[in-house]
């Protein structure tokens, strides 16, 4: 590993991190939700839109080469990145939601039909279970549901039977409401043992942690530029190379066919048949940077420091708040990610986040996007504070002033 950065200095690169609310420094626990940018990647937006804008893939002018070229650089940082030797895997898509779509509705169209079954578990994002059940909805194919067991982790004692027949395992690589990071090699290895192709959603992972295609051994990973210091409206599907050549186009336009008569189209090869319009241009060229900024931090320290916060805030949020709180989740922080779900006994999650919001401290209440998981922990809501390479421990602090009042204002 290389020396490990200032992670403090950081912070410098965000000019968000250097506003107000409400009069006071703004704490930004949302990274989970929707990461800040550093000046290296709105730099790198508005350097494209001033000096290197066209459309891509069209023109042949000297500038629409440019862009094209500026585009695909960023395909092939993408693929470097996460590990895939084929930068023809890497599909850019509007965002994690639309990839997860893409597998649903292209992969799942083609392959599940009427007494066929796939594998969810309880753990997933809506992004990852509305698709397969719109799906399932026209095909009339089987959800089976791997549920949750004890703390925060995955029930895996019947995933032997669940996968039983199954084509497809589709499974978040951390969830977004506990952090857990979800057995991946086991679950890999079992469901292509059943003859089942594997999904990831890998949103809340790939920002965080050093990701491998080539090593993960999965067929189908999907992240979002926005939570990875990139723009939104860019997100990513990595596919296996020859699963994608066979799958149908998923959006139909231009961009993605070699020929179009009135009697219908040929699609193009991969990945146009899979991005059709005009593409996220200037958003590629963003994550891009965001992609170099990660790089030069280093995946593996970035992973160090979340932990090392993690492990500060459990301690400091248990000892300060006592039996007031409960952290859902597990306890072990290399077992999770930097994304702790709270309650605070007796007060809501919606009142919690406004007596935050008056220290500045923004974290996410609700559902989190995952109504099957909150059933299973038998909450509605919990307030949701999440990490980056950004925050440090004086974050944490004012994080548990705040819940102390909360809890004192609500509660006592
Ligand atoms: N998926 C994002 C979250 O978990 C929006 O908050």
């Amino acid at each position: 590993m290389t020396k490990a950065p200032d992670f403090a200095a950081l912070k410098k690169d965000f000019p968000i991190l250097h506003t107000e609310r409400n009069g006071r420094p703004l704490v930004f626990l949302d990274s989970a939700a929707s990461s800040q940018r550093p000046t290296q990647v709105l730099d790198a937006m508005d350097w494209m839109y001033n000096h290197a804008y066209a459309n891509v893939h069209r023109g042949v002018y000297g500038l629409a080469e440019a862009a094209t070229n500026a585009y695909e650089s960023a395909r092939l940082k993408v693929a470097r990145f996460i590990g895939s030797p084929d930068s023809s895997e890497v599909i850019f898509t509007k965002n994690a939601t639309e990839a997860l779509n893409l597998v649903a509705r292209s992969w799942g169209g083609a392959n599940l039909g009427d007494g066929d079954a796939i594998v969810l578990t309880t753990m997933e994002h809506h992004a990852n279970i509305v698709p397969w059940q719109m799906m399932a909805a026209e095909r009339g194919f089987e959800i089976r549901w791997i549920p949750l067991g004890e703390n925060g982790q995955l029930d895996l004692t019947d995933l032997d039977v669940l996968l039983d027949g199954a084509k497809m395992l589709s499974v978040t690589s951390m969830s977004n409401v506990l952090g857990t990071i979800t057995p991946l090699d086991r679950l890999i290895s079992a469901a292509h043992a059943a003859g089942a192709k594997v999904c990831i959603d890998a949103c809340q992972s790939v920002p965080h942690m050093r990701t491998r295609v080539d090593e993960m051994g999965a067929d189908f990973v999907a992240f979002s530029g926005h939570k990875m210091l990139g723009p939104t409206g860019i997100g990513v599907l990595w596919g296996r190379h020859e699963l994608l050549e066979e799958m149908p186009p998923f959006l139909g336009g231009g961009g993605m066919i070699s020929n179009v008569t009135t009697e219908g189209f040929m699609p193009d090869a991969v990945p146009s048949k899979f991005e059709a319009g005009t593409p996220p241009i200037v958003e590629a060229v963003g994550l891009g940077a965001a992609i170099d900024y990660l790089e030069a931090i280093g995946m593996d320290h970035i992973r160090q420091h979340e932990i090392e916060l993690t492990s500060y805030a459990l301690r400091t949020l248990s000892e300060r708040l006592g039996q007031a709180i409960t952290i859902h989740g597990l306890s072990e922080p290399a077992q999770r990610g930097g994304v702790m779900s709270i309650t605070l006994d007796g007060v809501h999650a919606h009142d919690v986040s406004q007596v935050l919001d008056g220290y500045a401290v923004a974290v996410r209440p609700g559902h989190h996007c995952a109504k099957p998981l909150m059933r299973e922990l038998g909450v509605n809501a919990t307030a949701r504070a999440s990490f980056y390479l950004y925050n440090d421990t004086s974050d944490v602090d004012v994080l548990a002033d705040a819940l102390i009042e909360a809890h004192r204002f609500f509660a006592t």
